[in-house]
């Protein structure tokens, strides 16, 4: 049976903040919002959480995007000599970047992928339609990243992204699995404020909710909340699909629903104290089931 661990919004920063530029430390400590921005901390953090994913006993770990604080080149190289520490296996590892990993430039992920993460990019979200067969389920990582000012928080699920799943769900070869789609933003709106959404949301997520909708052998992870969801997906009307945050039904329908939830959102390691939770599933009957937390 796989079991796979979820981690998010890591938010590493440069090692050398110190001496770095001040127009570096000034955005670092603007976007992270009052947390410490001690880069040892949050070092640890990361590597603290990794050792978590290893100890568990999953043969798979997903980090689901704001890998970085601001997509700078030196801190997706700390990342990467954070990740090589752990001494996880080649391609037993999913990365997706978030909108804090697009604060710098606009291909600062790519270079990334292509420099110090390219040991993990065959798994991560690297070329558009990338899939990640294990087992019984194919992961499939999202890049829904866009270049923005540090006064905006969204992502944006392209035409293309959406192309892509709908290929793969097609593919014969992946009939009888379940696809996991890997991206940072949930796909729903999180707050019934339009600007708010706008600032913050996910663009085209509807496209997502209705790939829900039509394929009920489509799982999603995600992070960018900073806390742990469970979502479920119900179709009403003409077989219009909605989601519904498990935490929002009463306790009665809650311990039903749990089980058949299909989106999940994971704990921010940044924001997890010195012992971050990891997320745990265990892939049973084809399809991803919550299997708890672990830390060391
Ligand atoms: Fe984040």
């Amino acid at each position: 049976m796989l079991r796979i661990a979820h981690l998010s919004d890591v938010h590493i920063l440069d090692p050398h903040t110190r001496r770095s530029a001040a127009r570096y430390r000034i955005t670092a400590r603007a976007v992270s919002m009052g947390r410490s921005v001690d880069p040892r901390e949050r070092a640890r953090k990361l590597s603290r959480g990794l050792a978590a994913a290893k100890a568990s006993g999953a043969g798979h770990v997903v980090i689901s995007g704001d890998l970085t604080e601001l997509g700078d080149a030196n801190e997706f190289e700390h990342f990467a000599t954070l990740l090589d520490e752990a001494r996880l296996p080649d391609g037993s590892v999913t990365l997706v970047p978030g909108n804090h990993d697009a604060y710098t430039s606009a291909d600062g992920w790519k270079k990334a992928m292509a420099g110090p993460l390219k040991r993990w990019s065959s798994a991560s979200a690297f070329l558009t339609g990338q899939v990640v067969e294990r087992g019984d389920v194919v992961l499939m990582p999202i890049d829904t990243s866009c270049f923005q000012s540090i006064a905006r928080s969204g992502g944006h699920l392209t035409s293309d992204a959406v192309d892509a799943v709908h290929s793969r769900l097609r593919d014969p070869a992946f009939t009888d699995k379940s696809i996991i789609l890997v991206f940072h933003h949930p796909p729903f709106v999180t707050e019934r404020n339009a600007v708010w959404q706008w600032i913050d949301g996910l663009r085209g997520y509807a496209h997502a909710v209705d790939l829900l909708g039509k394929h009920p052998r489509l799982q999603i992870l995600h992070g960018h909340l900073h806390k742990v969801v469970d979502s479920i997906v119900r179709l009403g009307k003409g077989a219009l699909a909605r989601v519904e945050d498990v935490a929002r039904l009463s306790p009665r329908d809650a311990g039903r629903e749990t089980a058949r939830a299909r989106i999940f959102g994971a704990p921010a390691v940044v924001d997890d104290g010195e012992r971050p939770r990891v997320r745990l599933y265990d892939v049973r009957d084809g399809a991803l089931e919550s299997a708890g937390f672990y830390a060391t």
